[in-house]
């Protein structure tokens, strides 16, 4: 697949690193500083390249790996992004790691996801990697024992999700359809949850959110 990913940052530079070494065509966008796309490209190997902006927004997929005060400004310099699929891994956590997601802290009454998917109406937007940590994203393997983590994704469109769950099977984690775009909502609280819960417990970042599954 061709990948766009917005965001050169931990989650963005992971995996778009993991999706170029198994096959996919990857371009690295949204950085202030262009040299460390350029290392960053070259890092992820030949699949790899840096671009602009709309160079990645250009693609069939598209991650979106910002922080959220940053979302207003990408989608107004790629929007309409229509027919595209968009990934998004934003939350609403604040930096610190404190503070509630969007949907039940502010006035907006619903999700990151579901805010995104309001300003580009036409683009598939799918929910995954919130509770992932990014350096096990970046770490040598997504193993835990005999175990891979799950990661929970959500979205309105059948075919987009279909896609999504190969590309976070390549990613080397256990992909879990949670439901239609709305659970958004859920999703981002439970990342939420569970980055307060590795940081209580001292094991932050050496956890995997596992579905057991009989
Ligand atoms: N880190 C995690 O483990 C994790 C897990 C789940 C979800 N998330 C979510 O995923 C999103 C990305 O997280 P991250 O950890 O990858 O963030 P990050 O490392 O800070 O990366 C953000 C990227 O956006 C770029 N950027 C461009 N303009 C910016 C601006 N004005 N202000 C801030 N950044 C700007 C940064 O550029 P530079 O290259 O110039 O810094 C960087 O490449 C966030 O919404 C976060 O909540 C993170």
């Amino acid at each position: 697949m061709n990948i766009g990913i917005i965001g050169a940052g931990n989650m963005g530079a992971g995996l778009g690193k993991l999706w170029a070494k198994a096959g996919h065509q990857v371009i690295f966008s949204y950085s202030r500083d262009e040299e460390k796309l350029h290392q960053l490209a070259t890092s992820a190997g030949a699949n790899a390249k840096a671009g602009t902006l709309q160079d990645a927004a250009a693609q069939d997929i598209i991650l979106l790996a910002v922080w959220l005060p940053a979302v207003d400004e990408v989608i107004e310099n790629v929007a309409p992004l229509d027919g595209k699929i968009v990934i998004t891994c934003v939350s609403g956590l604040q930096p610190d790691f404190t503070g509630q997601t969007v949907g039940l802290a502010t006035d907006l009454k619903i999700s990151v996801a579901e805010t995104i998917q309001q300003l580009i109406p036409n683009a598939s937007v799918v929910e995954a990697f919130n509770t992932t940590f990014a350096e096990i994203i970046a770490s040598e393997s997504r193993q835990f024992g005999s175990d891979f983590p799950s990661v929970f994704y959500c979205g309105n469109e059948v075919e987009a999700k279909q896609i999504v769950a190969k590309l976070i099977e390549d990613c080397g984690y256990e992909p879990i359809d949670a439901g239609n775009l709305l659970v958004a909502r859920a999703l981002e609280t439970l990342a939420t949850a569970w980055v307060q819960f590795a940081v209580s417990s001292h094991l932050f970042p050496n956890l995997g959110l596992k579905a057991l599954q009989r």
